[in-house]
């Protein structure tokens, strides 16, 4: 039978190593001993980007990009969105398994009961400039929320639970009031018979009778975006949160990191390229614009995904249900003739640039009513879960040090000072 090793030549010396394979990888520090001579500090790997580089052992979500599989805990993504609840997911992501009737009651409660945020914050929100982008206020803010927690510094078990459930209750307060501050509104205080869906809708809205079908999208929503393995944001909390910084610190990193128009800033972005494109007309000239790099097609395209997007493909079914409610936003012909011309063109079929979780998401946004710029919140509101459960994961993951890849230097050799010399 063969071994699962790697047997490695280094044609500098002429010496061989064999590296041992575990679940598919060789470990990049077992190429340090490779040392062209005695001075030499030995081969490091090269990954710009981390395109090939598994930097953790991760148990909460699996993703298989060629299959376009999506699991949370195992369950499928699809029979969660069916059946689940955006609480229950985040148990499942937090704890590893479904709770019981009696658990998921309890971490209702808790979660109730966390969603209140201290009025303090309040004036934070409001010293906001009234056009302030609410990414930029939720960053600011969660940060903030550090300060009123500092027993977070103190790392338990019970206190990463404590600051988990922090985290996912008062986002969804603090991002609605984002909203109320940018609309002029008073900021409204979590009502706790409400769902975590309907509160988000009423703390925004202001309305606490919501047609349960468009709660029911908002729900399905916030559970397609609950966790996605090691993208960018969660890469920022993980490794934010290895420097011991407390979980409030790392949620706010993570939601820097979501802020982009590459990751979760997308939502947004394909909301102003459908804009642009207006009628179906003018789509097969924006495709070409694409093709001649003069405009990214935002919401296709994926680091891991060469399949279609499962979230997108449950997205698309949950716009139709919204817009039996909202009546048809006319921007949907848009994007379905978007969706069709791209995947039909070799540009985007030679790449296995298919829709992303992003590409429909922004029209359900929209329906519900709910202004673009606050699209990138409700993908961090939903995002939270999978943050605090990685972020606990990394914790307790006895292998994890202080995150700190390494360089190759392509700086000036030494030379001496030929500056100003004020002194
Ligand atoms: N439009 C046009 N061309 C694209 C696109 C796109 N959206 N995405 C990738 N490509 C091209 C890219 O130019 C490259 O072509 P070539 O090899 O000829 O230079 C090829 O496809 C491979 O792309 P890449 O940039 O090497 O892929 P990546 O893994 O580094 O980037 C991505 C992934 C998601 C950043 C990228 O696909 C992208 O910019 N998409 C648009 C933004 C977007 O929708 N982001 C949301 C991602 S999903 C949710 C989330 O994470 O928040």
């Amino acid at each position: 039978m063969a071994s699962d090793t790697l047997t490695v030549t280094d044609n500098r010396t002429g010496n061989s190593f064999e590296l041992e394979i575990n679940d598919g990888t060789v470990r990049a520090m077992d190429f340090r001993q490779m040392k062209a001579s005695d001075d030499d500090f030995g081969l490091m790997t090269y990954d710009p980007a981390y395109t090939n580089t598994a930097a953790c052992r991760s148990g909460v979500t699996y993703l298989d990009g060629e299959g376009g599989v999506l699991r949370y805990g195992g369950y499928p993504i699809e029979q969660l969105a069916e059946h689940s609840t955006f609480p229950e997911v985040a148990y499942l992501l937090y704890h590893g398994e479904l709770p019981s009737a009696s658990a998921l009651e309890s971490w209702n409660a808790e979660l109730k009961s966390a969603a209140i945020v201290d009025p303090s914050i309040k004036a934070i929100i409001s010293s906001f400039n009234r056009d302030a982008h609410p990414m930029g206020m939720l960053q600011a803010v969660v940060a903030a929320l550090g300060t009123l927690h500092p027993e977070s510094k103190e790392f338990t078990p019970e206190g990463e639970l404590r600051d988990s459930i922090a985290l996912i209750a008062k986002t969804a307060t603090v991002g609605a009031w984002a909203y109320r501050h940018n609309t002029g509104q008073e900021l409204l205080d979590p009502d706790p018979d409400l769902s975590y869906a309907a509160n988000l809708l009423y703390m925004m809205f202001g309305d606490k009778d919501v047609d349960p079908r468009l709660e029911k999208a908002l729900d399905v929503l916030l559970i397609l975006h609950a966790d996605h393995e090691q993208n960018c944001s969660t890469t920022a909390m993980r490794g934010v949160g290895s420097s011991d910084a407390d979980a409030f610190a790392s949620a706010s990193s993570a939601i820097g990191a979501l802020y982009g128009p590459l990751h979760g800033g997308a939502n947004e972005a394909v909301l102003g390229v459908l804009n642009r494109i207006g009628t179906k007309d003018k789509v097969e000239g924006f495709v070409e614009k694409v093709k001649n790099r003069e405009e990214l097609l935002m919401g296709f395209g994926h680091r891991v995904y060469k399949n279609y997007d499962p979230r997108a493909t449950i997205i698309k079914a949950a716009a139709d249900d919204v817009f039996e409610v909202t009546g048809v936003n006319p921007l949907l012909e848009v994007a379905k003739a978007l969706e069709a011309t791209a995947l039909e063109d070799d540009f985007f079929v030679s790449r296995k640039l298919y829709p992303n979780v992003d590409f429909y998401s922004g029209l359900i946004y929209e329906a519900l009513g709910i202004p673009t710029e606050m699209f990138t919140v409700m993908f961090a509101v939903g995002r939270m879960p999978g943050w605090a459960a990685q972020w606990r994961e990394m914790r307790n993951d006895k292998e994890q040090k202080i995150a700190r890849p390494r360089q190759v230097y392509v700086g000036p050799d030494e030379r001496d000072y030929a500056g100003v010399d004020a002194r």
